[in-house]
């Protein structure tokens, strides 16, 4: 942990927690073990997080697309889903977790939704971590739901649209609240965003690994940070030795 120092841990990561399915198949088993396994993963991923200073942890759970998976792979990821609040919610609070849900939440069915709300209420005055869960998310209908909700307002005449900024567009998304991710971390080997954060993410850092996520270990996690406080960051800015030339 040599490069990691309080200046240098993010305050927001983000990760993509994909290759349950591959990491299922690698050992002969059904894919919903792959996921179940995922769930102990993110178990521990939470507890780093909160004991290197991360303030913010966004997990990608379940992407608007991943409906298209066959009706018995949605059906366990839900239960799963399900499963971890009801155990964890406990765990969670004592541990002084905030937990926030982003992603779509009309038309979830049964009782996903009021799980997800209880989750939020028990957990809101927390001052811990913030785990925020991406489920049923999807970046372009987070956006879409977004620019609906403006043009609705513009219509009813209560916003002007020389008033939309992107500050105006940040606090009507989701995350509003939420900084931007200063880094996203995606397993499995996979290199692209699959419809995550796109508005949010525009500077974060990106940081690729091959570990499939039941595989992604706290010294996974710290390598990924690592690498991370060696970035050099700009923001469409020059680097800081430069900046020193002129000043
Ligand atoms: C990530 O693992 C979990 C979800 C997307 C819900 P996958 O299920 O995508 O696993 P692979 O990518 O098929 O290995
Ligand atoms: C992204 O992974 C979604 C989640 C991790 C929840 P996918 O496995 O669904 O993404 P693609 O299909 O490989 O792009
Ligand atoms: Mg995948």
């Amino acid at each position: 942990m040599q490069n990691l120092t309080a200046t240098t841990v993010p305050e927001h990561v983000a990760i993509i927690m994909d290759g349950n399915g591959r990491w299922a198949n690698a050992r002969g088993l059904p894919r919903t073990m792959g996921h179940r396994k995922g769930v102990e993963t993110v178990r521990a991923a939470v507890k780093t997080a909160g004991e290197l200073g991360i303030r913010y942890l966004t997990l990608f759970a379940f992407s608007s697309e991943n409906w298209s998976r066959p009706a018995a792979e949605v059906s366990d990821l839900m239960g799963l889903l399900k499963t971890f609040i009801r155990r964890d919610l406990a765990d969670l609070h004592r541990e002084n977790v905030r937990i926030r849900v982003i992603g779509d939440r009309s038309n979830l069915r049964g009782d996903i939704l009021p799980l997800l709300v209880e989750a939020e209420e028990t957990t809101r005055a927390n001052t811990g971590i913030t785990l925020v869960i991406a489920f049923n998310y999807g970046a372009r209908d987070e956006m879409t739901r977004a620019m609906r909700h403006l043009a609705a307002e513009v219509a009813e005449g209560r916003l002007r649209p020389e008033d939309i900024n992107p500050q105006r567009i940040a606090a009507t998304l989701d995350t509003s609240g939420i900084p931007d991710p200063d880094l996203i971390i995606r397993t499995s080997g996979e290199e692209r965003l699959s419809n995550f954060l796109l508005w949010q993410g525009a500077y974060s850092e990106l940081i690729f690994v091959p570990e499939l996520w039941p595989d992604f270990t706290r010294e996974t996690f710290l390598a990924a940070l690592e690498k991370y406080a060696c970035r050099e960051r700009r923001f469409g800015g020059v680097s800081e030795p430069t900046l020193a030339v002129g000043s």
